[in-house]
């Protein structure tokens, strides 16, 4: 349903905390609300909390940073949560996509992306090595209402990491019906099917911004 003008939950005008301490995240998201004349904020700029992402699926933590921002900020606020799915590992790394890049000498996502080729390996995989990424967009309000939106590309992963594009995952991610990896992809052709974009489509068909 989409509200109208009248909806209490519609997001117009004013301030929109971004749940993130990352600058990047920030920035686009940003950019994707500016015409919407929204003003928006980090939650490092507002020296919020970082709370811990102690919930089983992407949609549960970002809604959980969502509802801290906006309660500890009194303001409407967005959260993002995202990784990479593989169906024949059971689903990893998703949730845990970042952290299977950190080591010692912080984050590496050559490591990472040799972590899920070798457990494929090791599995014996049958191709194709179906994969998909998730993005969950989580809205909050300081009343603590929450609404969650779900994008995701589906494809599989190759071996060996082919591209210098993105990020992350990206070089050994081949989204169904492609012939180029998203890391062969120019950023542009990426934003367009990318599940984050997904994400963000369904977030503005709700009507609930700008
Ligand atoms: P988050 O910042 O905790 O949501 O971590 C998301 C992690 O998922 C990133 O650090 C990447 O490892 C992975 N990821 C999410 N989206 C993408 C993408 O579009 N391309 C490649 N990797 C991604």
């Amino acid at each position: 349903m989409v509200p109208s003008d009248a909806d209490p939950r519609r997001i117009a005008e004013g301030r929109l905390v971004v749940a993130s301490h990352n600058a990047g995240k920030v920035r686009e998201i940003g950019e994707l609300l500016a015409p919407f004349g929204l003003d928006v904020v980090s939650a490092a700029a507002l020296d919020l909390p970082e709370p811990e992402e102690t919930e089983p699926d992407f949609a549960g933590n970002a809604r959980l940073k969502a509802v801290a921002a906006a309660t500890a900020s009194g303001l409407p606020a967005l959260a993002d949560d995202s990784g990479l799915v593989v169906e024949a590992l059971g689903g990893a790394p998703g949730i845990h996509s970042a952290r299977w890049a950190e080591g010692d000498g912080g984050r590496d996502f050559m490591r990472a992306m040799t972590r899920v080729w070798e457990e494929l390996e090791a599995r014996s995989a049958p191709e194709p090595r179906r994969a998909h990424f998730v993005c969950a967009l989580a809205l909050a309000w300081p009343d603590g209402a929450t609404r969650v939106f779900e994008g995701r590309v589906h494809g599989r992963i190759v071996w060996p990491p082919r591209g210098n594009h993105g990020f992350g995952y990206d070089p050994i991610f081949l989204p169904e019906g492609e012939s180029r990896t998203f890391g062969e992809m120019p950023p542009e052709e990426k934003h367009a099917m990318s599940h984050r974009a997904r994400a963000f489509a369904k977030l503005l068909e709700s009507g609930l911004v700008g």
